[in-house]
């Protein structure tokens, strides 16, 4: 019999102000949206900049299943032993030889979902295809999952754009992270596959992408290398709702948050 999940997206967190929006927010949206399985990406969580072992204890506390990333993953020297130790801590699946993984594989409303997460090519370090890495972990690792749902990390609104159509209907729900910027292009592709460019962020919003805006334009007009803070003015919370009809995998409604 056809069911659907719920699932909620997080745009990247950032820092303390980030994780503050979900105390107060994170509980109430998923009751009101009847959310099944929460995914969140916790790459700026530790003050701007990776994660540490009692941040992602934090997101488990406040309801995250999943805990996605990107490139500032690698910002905190332990970051190795937390990917290898929590498999609900995810690095991009196309940086080559890392420690950790990718993917993982959890059971939900008796449903097996497979979330990857992926990392852009453009404008970024160089990695392994993300094409490539997708197709291979649906043909391997993922074969067996129901339902997959990916992060895809990426600077590039056009790589976004392509990974989604090149995967269409082959996975149930493809978003973007890592600009902060959400996107008002929440879609339903033509067979199937929910998609945004990207989630957005949680964290101030009175910012440059969530970080104090005077020191990123003093580093902007000096070149000085000054460190970053995450910004805590005009704070609020960021991402998707998307209906998966367990059935067909396909995404029957996708929804944007911004609260
Ligand atoms: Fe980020
Ligand atoms: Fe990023």
């Amino acid at each position: 019999m056809s069911d659907t999940i719920n699932v909620l997206m997080l745009g990247d967190v950032i820092g303390t102000p980030g994780m503050e929006q979900l105390i107060m927010k994170l509980s109430d949206l998923k009751k009101k949206e009847k959310i099944d399985f929460t995914i969140a990406n916790g790459e700026n969580s530790d003050d701007g900049f990776g994660i540490t072992e009692q941040l992602i204890h934090n997101f488990t506390t406040y309801g995250v299943d999943v805990i996605t990333s990107g490139n500032h993953i690698w910002a905190n020297k332990d970051a190795p032993d937390l990917l290898s130790h929590y498999d609900m801590l995810l690095r991009p699946a196309n940086y080559p030889d890392s420690a950790g993984k990718g993917y993982c594989i959890r059971e939900v409303k008796g449903v097996s979902i497979g979330v990857v997460n992926l990392i852009g090519r453009f404008g970024m370090t160089p990695v392994d295809c993300p094409f490539q890495t997708l197709g291979r972990l649906l043909r391997n690792e993922l074969k067996n999952c129901r339902i997959v749902i990916v992060d895809f990390h990426a600077e590039s609104n056009a790589e976004k754009q392509a990974l989604g159509f090149d995967f269409d209907g082959k996975i149930s729900l493809l978003v973007g992270t890592h600009t902060h910027v959400q996107t008002a292009d929440e879609q339903i592709l033509p067979k199937g596959t929910g998609y945004i460019t990207d989630l957005g962020m949680c964290g101030g919003f009175d910012s440059v992408i969530g970080m104090k805006k005077e020191i990123i334009i003093q580093k902007a007009t000096t070149q000085m290398s000054i460190p970053f803070e995450p910004s805590s003015e005009n704070c609020h919370l960021q991402g998707i709702t998307a209906e998966i009809d367990t059935e067909t995998k396909v995404c029957k409604a996708i929804k944007r948050i911004y609260l």
